[in-house]
């Protein structure tokens, strides 16, 4: 399979990037924005990768690597790159336009690169569409979250769509909603914080990105039947 994986040098996306790059029949490009070292790392691990330089934030990069999906024949699609904090302030103190900033920086781009996927993946009639969302959309977001819930709560709608429109084509649309999981995202969350989650944690552990990467697998494999799934990853702390 070919397959592309945006922000797939660091964090979840790096361990998505491994893990299916494992897989000697799979070509893998991956995206990355700052990350170059690690980017080179991986393709020098693993031959069948190959690391493309996108700045979400920069309509010229977004319209090449656009353009560019045609050419790269892709069979799956990771949207997994996100650029912003997790949790900010009150939502009545954040000023309006970062909240259009949050919109032009993650999902106008997000957006760009999954048109061109599905244009490319309606000519094959097949493809899949694996779109990073957070367990954050489940029962009480956190205080502070508005720009980041609303932003993935709008993903998650978009991902329906992409599912249901184009669904006689073969092509599916599943998202994966994580829980907490320690990568750069999360690094200036307090250590005694992180303590206390792992200790309260009914498996006394968090999750992992490895973990979140063997879903991503199963859904770049699995059946058209498998379609507008939201796979949530929270060790059922959902059900009350
Ligand atoms: N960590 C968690 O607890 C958690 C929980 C639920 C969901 N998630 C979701 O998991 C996904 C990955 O997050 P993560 O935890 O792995 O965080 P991360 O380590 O901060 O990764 C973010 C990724 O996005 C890329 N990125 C950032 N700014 C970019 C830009 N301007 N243009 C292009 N790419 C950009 C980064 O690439 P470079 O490193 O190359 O700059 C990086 O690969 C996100 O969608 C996040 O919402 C995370």
């Amino acid at each position: 399979m070919n397959i592309l994986i945006t922000g797939g040098s660091s964090g979840l996306g790096a361990a998505i990037t491994r893990k299916l790059a494992a897989d000697t029949k799979n070509k893998v490009y991956f995206t990355y924005n700052n990350s170059a070292a690690k980017a080179k790392e991986i393709e020098s691990i693993f031959e069948n990768t190959t690391a493309i330089k996108w700045d979400f934030t920069n309509e010229e990069e977004t319209s090449a690597l656009a353009t560019s999906l045609s050419i790269l024949e892709l069979d799956v699609l990771v949207n997994n790159a996100y650029t912003g904090e997790a949790i900010k302030t009150y939502f009545h103190k954040i000023p309006q336009n970062d909240f259009l900033i949050d919109f032009r920086n993650n999902l106008i781009p997000t957006i760009a690169i999954t048109q061109a996927a599905i244009n490319n993946f309606r000519k094959k009639k097949s493809g899949k569409i694996i779109t990073i969302l957070t367990s954050f959309l489940i029962n009480n977001p956190p205080t502070g979250s508005s720009i980041y819930t609303a932003n993935k709560a709008y993903l998650e709608q978009l991902c329906k769509v992409w599912a249901t429109e184009n669904a006689k084509y073969k092509i599916t649309s599943n998202m994966i909603s994580p829980s907490f999981m320690l990568t750069d995202f999360t690094k200036n969350v307090d250590s005694r914080i992180i303590s206390q989650m792992t200790e309260d944690h009914v498996l006394g552990s968090l999750l992992t990105t490895d973990e979140v990467a063997e879903a991503v697998e199963f859904l770049s494999k699995s059946s058209p039947h498998i379609n507008g799934m939201n796979m949530i990853i929270n060790a059922a702390s959902n059900i009350k």
